[in-house]
């Protein structure tokens, strides 16, 4: 018998022939009809130019999750060191950067290709490299359009204000006046900070600072971890099979403390926003490995992170809902959330929410009726926008017609054939993205204003996913991609 090491045995699985086609595809893409499969991203189109800078930030004390440990290594698996994320956010027009565009795929691409092989269950060194040179032959060179490591719009030149009346009590009547409305954003399952950027572009360029998170709770392909003064530690996607027997974890509770593992991730992103907001962004910048934040000292009283929004797709959208329990709070200061297709396998979604929300669904989310729990997801959700009526609060809960799941992603937009090939999309990629941003830009405004614009000015058309409610329409402009299932719309606005 020939005794390969157990890496390179093939198993012929269905995943393994599925990965071995993939890959096949992959390559014949790159051979014979690359440019006609992927697009590059396109400009955005809001009144502000978008600028992106990459934040690195030690945590003050290693925090942990969970005490499991990983098999490989013996290192703690869920202990934060480190957190990373790009923030997206308005700058003038015309502000060009000396620094080269942020890559779609960040480097090493070596990393991110063992972890998609790993998440396809297919990891060895053939596999791993050849999902590595897939990427690079499709998306190696795709470059994120915003501007890097730009002053902040009206930084330097404009001092914010906030007036203090005789009472003592803070006046602020514009958004300008507590800084830009500010969103943190957490990603899906096999993702990464850099999935979401035509979305998340988007809103900075409409006036919005986005902070997109890049997880190290395993369900990311790849991404390093870098301190000052420590090596870096690669940190490629992990399941429960790579940690330690003994870990006490099994599937459910592995999620858990991945959601955990990130809640932790996005209250540190809030220490670093705060602090760069008191005026210390030089000590975020000389903290940060990634050698971006020049201009970060000029943001102080920039950001309204105060009451900020929380956003997720997904799994991202399954701990959006997680933080806001007992919330508001100091450590998690959302006033508002925006949840994309909350997770149907990422445990149980939280109903204690006592701020405003923005729930869309992506049309195949809805369609496929999925039992969650015991009961239809559908209804679980529509339960948890009602619960946050009920409360006296403000919420939304939409379908987005034509769409599929990945299409809030940049996927979608890079590889449009591809994509609405297998998760059956039918909406212009673009169109699908625009409607995203158009309804989450006026829920943002609507968190700070109070108005209600745009779709959310709309009454329920449809309790049920495609149940029509008797005499209600959308406006023209809406129509064809909306169905709304709730919203706060009084019957007698209509008349
Ligand atoms: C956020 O701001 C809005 C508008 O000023 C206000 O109604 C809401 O109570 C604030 N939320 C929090 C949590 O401070």
């Amino acid at each position: 018998m020939i005794c390969l090491p157990p890496t390179l045995r093939p198993r012929w699985t269905w995943r393994y022939i599925l990965g071995a086609t993939g890959a096949t595809y992959l390559l014949y893409c790159f051979l014979f009809a690359s440019p006609l499969f992927s697009s590059r991203l396109p400009q955005y189109t809001g009144p502000y130019a978008v600028g992106a800078i990459d934040l690195e930030a030690p945590v003050a004390e290693p925090r942990r999750a969970h005490d499991a440990r990983f098999k490989h290594n013996d290192k703690p698996a869920f202990q934060v060191e480190t957190v990373l994320f790009t923030i997206y956010y308005p700058t003038t027009q015309g502000t060009i950067s000396t620094k080269p565009h942020h890559l779609w795929v960040p480097r090493p691409l070596g990393l991110v290709g063992a972890g998609y092989a790993r998440f396809a269950h297919i990891s060895n060194i053939v596999t791993d490299s050849l999902f590595t040179f897939g990427l690079w032959a499709l998306v190696g060179r795709t470059e994120i359009p915003a501007q890097v490591d730009v002053p902040l719009h009206g930084s330097g030149s404009v001092v914010s204000m906030s007036v203090q009346t005789p009472g003592g009590t803070a006046q602020s009547t514009s958004t300008a006046s507590d800084g830009f409305p500010v969103m943190v954003f957490s990603h899906g399952f096999a993702s990464s900070r850099t999935q979401y950027t035509q979305y998340l572009g988007e809103l900075a360029s409409r006036g919005f600072v986005v902070a997109a998170l890049e997880h190290r709770d395993g369900s990311g392909p790849g991404s390093i971890i870098m301190k000052r003064g420590s090596e870096d530690e690669d940190r490629v996607m992990f399941a429960l099979r790579h940690l330690q027997d003994g870990s006490g974890l099994d599937a459910e509770t592995f999620k858990q403390a991945q959601l955990d593992f990130r809640q932790i991730e996005i209250e540190e992103t809030v220490r670093v926003l705060r602090h760069i907001n008191e005026g210390k962004g030089d000590q975020i910048f000389a903290g940060n490995p990634r050698g971006e934040g020049r201009e970060l000292k000029l943001w102080r009283g920039r950001l309204g992170i105060d009451n900020a929004t929380i956003g997720g797709h997904s799994f991202g959208a399954t701990l959006a809902l997680q933080t806001l329990k007992d919330g508001p709070s100091p450590a998690l200061p959302f006033g508002g959330a925006v949840v994309l297709d909350p997770g149907k396998s990422s445990g149980r979604l939280n109903d204690d929410v006592r701020v405003p929300a923005l729930v869309v669904h992506s049309n195949s989310w809805s369609r496929k009726r999925s039992i969650f729990f015991g009961r239809p997801h559908f209804d679980v959700v529509k339960d948890v926008v009602q619960g946050i009526m009920a409360r006296g609060k403000d919420a939304w809960f939409l379908t987005s017609l034509g769409t599929s799941h990945p299409s809030v992603t940049d996927a979608p937009v890079i590889e449009p054939f591809l994509l609405s090939w297998t998760t059956g999309s039918t909406i212009d990629a673009h169109e699908g993205v625009r409607q995203y941003v158009g309804v989450s830009e006026s829920f943002l405004r609507y968190q700070v204003t109070g108005e209600m614009t745009g779709l959310l000015d709309e009454c329920v058309t449809h309790p049920e996913y495609d149940v029509k409610a008797e005499g209600r329409v959308l406006s023209r402009i809406f129509r064809k991609y909306w169905q709304i299932h709730a919203a706060p719309c009084s019957e007698a606005k209509d008349d």
